[in-house]
């Protein structure tokens, strides 16, 4: 367990670099357990804190997580422990290169993420996190109507993992 974090928070020279599975929206959002229209309205940091190298040839990246305090306007799949949350509390990598994300805060977005055994709420950038406004306008009546349940128990499981570009722009993460 120390070593894994001793990996994952000190990358030296080759970190290697997120890659996800390109997904077909709509069928995208029928992926993650956790997905709701809200704001991030607060940012902090959790375990070592951002330092900039002292000697920039260094390439050692310390990573930490982000945390996330999320303001859940409108819920469309939420686990039981959730459903009677107004601020749900989402972790991500600092790291890129590690598929962390990140969020402008107050702004209408589309969150999606799931929950580790810990309970722990964490998304990355394969995730269809999205602005709410970069979501078609298809999408947007799907999630809103009550057909998505019903959209989403009829897809070809293998459909979802289709190598198309998304119909968004991503997210404009904030990398540190
Ligand atoms: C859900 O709300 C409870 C009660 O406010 C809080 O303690 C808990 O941290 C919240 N869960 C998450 C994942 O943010």
């Amino acid at each position: 367990m120390m070593f894994r974090l001793v990996l994952l928070s000190v990358c030296v020279a080759f970190c290697g670099a997120c890659s996800c599975a390109p997904s077909y929206f709509p069928d995208a959002l029928c992926r993650p357990r956790i997905l709701f229209r809200g704001a991030a309205i607060a940012e902090g940091t959790e375990g070592k804190e951002p330092e900039q190298p002292t000697n920039p040839n260094m390439m050692i990246i310390r990573y930490y997580t982000r945390v996330f305090t999320v303001r859940v306007d409108q819920a469309f799949r939420m686990p039981a422990s959730l459903r009677n949350n107004q601020t749900i509390t989402i972790k991500t990598s600092s790291s890129g290169s590690m598929c962390g994300t990140g969020f402008t805060l107050n702004e209408d977005t589309l969150f999606a993420a799931y929950m580790r055994q810990s309970g722990e709420v964490r998304t990355n950038m394969c995730s269809p996190n999205t602005r709410w406004n970069y979501l078609s306008a298809r999408s947007q009546q799907l999630l809103e109507s009550n057909d998505f349940p019903q959209y989403c128990a009829n897809l070809d499981t293998n459909k979802g993992n289709g190598f198309l570009m998304p119909e968004v722009r991503p997210v404009l993460a904030t990398q540190p």
